[in-house]
């Protein structure tokens, strides 16, 4: 009988096994990472021109977010404020903070702010301010408590998961439209659920079609 396989043969099968060992392994811990904060990029805090404090503007000062994010409820974008609405208070204000270097230069070189983005959907995914805003979204649900954020960071995991767990059931995250961009808001006596629905005519089985967020 002649031999079938060489010797060396039982070296190569181990090392195969202990290769496809190793995928699997590499595949668990990749599932584990997909949707960890590490991952989905929240509460990281990524680094800006100027450390402008949500704190101090809107927690303290009470600015409105409407003030800054002036396209948010006729736009998809929420937009960004230009270096003019800054300076509405720092032409009199912190004049020679070392801090607002940036926006004084944003303005005599008539450059904007190149502020970096804390919050990114991957580019398959459509999304909608307005359709929220006017619908009774609060920011709050979206970017929690802004109010106490010294430095902005994207409060929740913006999974497809979690935009579902609201569109499944969004009800009881409805609130009044002159109440969207309060922070700690709380359900007053108010409306129920199903009258928030009516009130705003909102269709939940339309909600979780795949296209309405991938078209
Ligand atoms: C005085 C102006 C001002 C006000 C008022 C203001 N913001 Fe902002 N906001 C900014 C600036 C400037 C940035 C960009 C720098 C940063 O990310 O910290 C920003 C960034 C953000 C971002 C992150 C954008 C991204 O890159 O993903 C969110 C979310 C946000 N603001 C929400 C709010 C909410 C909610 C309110 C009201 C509760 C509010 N802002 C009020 C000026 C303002
Ligand atoms: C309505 C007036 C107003 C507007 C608009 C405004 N600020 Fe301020 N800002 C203030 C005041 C008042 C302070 C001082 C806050 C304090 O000391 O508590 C301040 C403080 C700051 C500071 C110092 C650090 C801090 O947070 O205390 C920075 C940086 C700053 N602002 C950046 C900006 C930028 C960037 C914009 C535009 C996106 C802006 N501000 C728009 C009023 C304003
Ligand atoms: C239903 C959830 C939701 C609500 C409500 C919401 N946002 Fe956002 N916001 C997001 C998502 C998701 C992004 C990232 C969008 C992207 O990457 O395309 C974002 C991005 C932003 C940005 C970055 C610029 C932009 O338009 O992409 C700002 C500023 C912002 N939001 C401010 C606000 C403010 C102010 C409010 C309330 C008036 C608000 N958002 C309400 C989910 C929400
Ligand atoms: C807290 C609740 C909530 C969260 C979280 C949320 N949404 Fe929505 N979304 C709504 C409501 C309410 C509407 C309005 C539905 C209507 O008008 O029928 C809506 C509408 C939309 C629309 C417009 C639908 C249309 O009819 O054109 C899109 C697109 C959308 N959402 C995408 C997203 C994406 C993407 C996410 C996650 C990043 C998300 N939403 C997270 C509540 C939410
Ligand atoms: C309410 C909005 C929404 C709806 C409805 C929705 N998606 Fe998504 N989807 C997202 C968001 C946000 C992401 C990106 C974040 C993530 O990967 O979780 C995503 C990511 C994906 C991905 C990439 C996943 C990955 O891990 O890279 C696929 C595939 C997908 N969606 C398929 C679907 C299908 C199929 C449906 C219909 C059954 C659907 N989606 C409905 C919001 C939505």
């Amino acid at each position: 009988m002649p031999q079938l396989f060489r010797r060396r043969t039982n070296g190569y099968v181990q090392l195969f096994l202990a290769l496809v060992a190793l995928v699997v392994l590499l595949a668990g811990v990749a599932l584990t990472l997909n949707g960890s904060p590490y991952n989905t990029g929240q509460n990281a805090i990524p680094e800006q021109p100027v450390p402008f404090s949500h704190q101090h503007h809107v927690g303290g000062l009470g600015i409105d977010c409407q003030y800054c994010h002036t396209s948010v409820d006729r736009s998809s974008f929420a937009g960004l404020p230009d270096t003019q609405t800054c300076m509405t208070c720092h032409s009199q204000l912190w004049t020679n903070a070392d801090m607002l270097a940036p926006v004084r230069q944003s303005l005599a070189r008539e450059e904007p702010i190149e502020w970096t983005r804390v919050h990114d959907l991957p580019d398959y995914v459509y999304f909608n301010h307005q359709m929220h805003i006017n619908n009774g979204v609060g920011c709050e649900s979206c970017h929690g408590r802004v109010d106490r954020m010294p430095l902005m960071r994207q409060d929740k995991p913006l999974t497809m998961k979690w935009c579902l767990d609201c569109h499944r059931d969004p009800g009881p995250r409805l609130r009044p439209r002159d109440k969207v961009t309060a922070m700690g808001y709380s359900p007053e006596s108010g409306r129920s659920d199903e009258e928030y629905l009516k009130l705003y005519d909102i269709h939940t089985d339309r909600m979780t079609e795949c296209t309405t967020c991938h078209r």
